[in-house]
């Protein structure tokens, strides 16, 4: 049985929806510089600057941050960057190293060229983490640019919530098909004919942490099938206009050294890129069980 979402999600609340989504919608940013923050020391924020970007994520479900020692591989930067939001317990995926963290980077042996994440290829619009079991989504994503391709790698980027809306300002009947527990299904990943992953069947959206809206998504076709229903293959659709459109809510970035992203697992999709090979990519990506949270104490408890 799936938890319940916060009363403006329920398609049937029409006057908590209106209400949150006129707030919501108030002096959105239109612009990605407006969610950019300059940080001096990403391992310890001063108290301007993760207020600043505690805003960021409250109203957009992210921030981007800009800090110096770009180039610097010390995974504990973007591990204490994350823990001063609430961030800690990462998803030990398949790839991430020991730590938790994966560093992206273009691998050539045969297990991570299967992959796409650790090639140069482009890669369709997803929430991180959608395949995983529904008791263990990833609600919080950091992205941390260690160093960027000579060419390309570039990130669009979405906030659910915003998703959310132009579809159900279309028709709440299209997020109540994608609110079924069967909307989409992943089908299951074998690694030398052993059973990796089996089958695994949800909704696009659910219930995160305290009612918020949590989103699994991919575009990628031959990853998900959906739900044999005409309102589901109209959802489908119009959610792929919405992420293809040039509507300002979608975002462009190209992350430079020593910039990143924390958020609340937002869409988010990456160009192909080229690497000089003399100095390749290398993004960290840190997948958290944990939606960002304000809460201060958090950064006094020991790792
Ligand atoms: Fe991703």
């Amino acid at each position: 049985m799936l938890k319940p979402l916060l009363p403006q999600f329920d398609p049937a609340n029409e006057s908590a929806y209106q209400q949150w989504r006129q707030q919501k919608l108030l002096d959105y940013p239109t612009r990605i510089e407006q969610l950019l923050i300059e940080i001096e020391n990403p391992a310890r924020l001063s108290q301007t600057e993760r207020a600043a970007m505690l805003q960021r994520i409250g109203k957009s479900n992210m921030a981007v941050f800009a800090g110096p020692g770009g180039g610097d591989p010390d995974k504990a930067i973007p591990r204490r960057l994350g823990a001063q939001f609430g961030l800690r317990s990462l998803d030990n995926n398949t790839g991430a190293d020991d730590d938790g963290i994966t560093a992206l980077e273009v691998k050539n042996d045969s297990w991570h060229g299967q992959y796409i994440p650790y090639t140069n290829r482009p890669i369709h619009w997803h929430t991180d983490g959608y395949y995983n079991e529904l008791t263990r989504q990833v609600y919080g994503l950091q992205l941390h640019c260690v160093r960027m391709a000579a060419e390309g790698g570039e990130n669009a980027l979405m906030d659910p919530e915003i998703a959310y809306i132009l579809l159900r300002d279309r028709d709440p009947a299209l997020i109540e098909a994608l609110m079924h527990e069967q909307a989409m299904t992943i089908p299951e990943n074998r690694v030398d004919d052993r059973i990796d992953r089996p089958d695994r069947s949800g909704p696009v959206f659910m219930a995160g942490p305290g009612g918020s809206l949590h989103m699994r998504y991919t575009a990628r076709k031959h990853n998900v099938v959906w739900r044999d229903d005409d309102l589901t293959r109209q959802a489908v659709t119009a959610l792929q206009e919405i992420l293809n459109s040039d509507l300002p809510f979608v975002y462009r970035a190209t992350l430079q050294s020593g910039q990143g992203l924390i958020s609340n697992n937002i869409l988010h999709d990456r160009s192909g890129f080229n690497d000089d090979d003399e100095v390749p990519r290398l993004l960290y990506r840190l997948r958290y069980f944990d939606r960002v949270t304000a809460d201060r104490e958090l950064d006094k408890q020991p790792f």
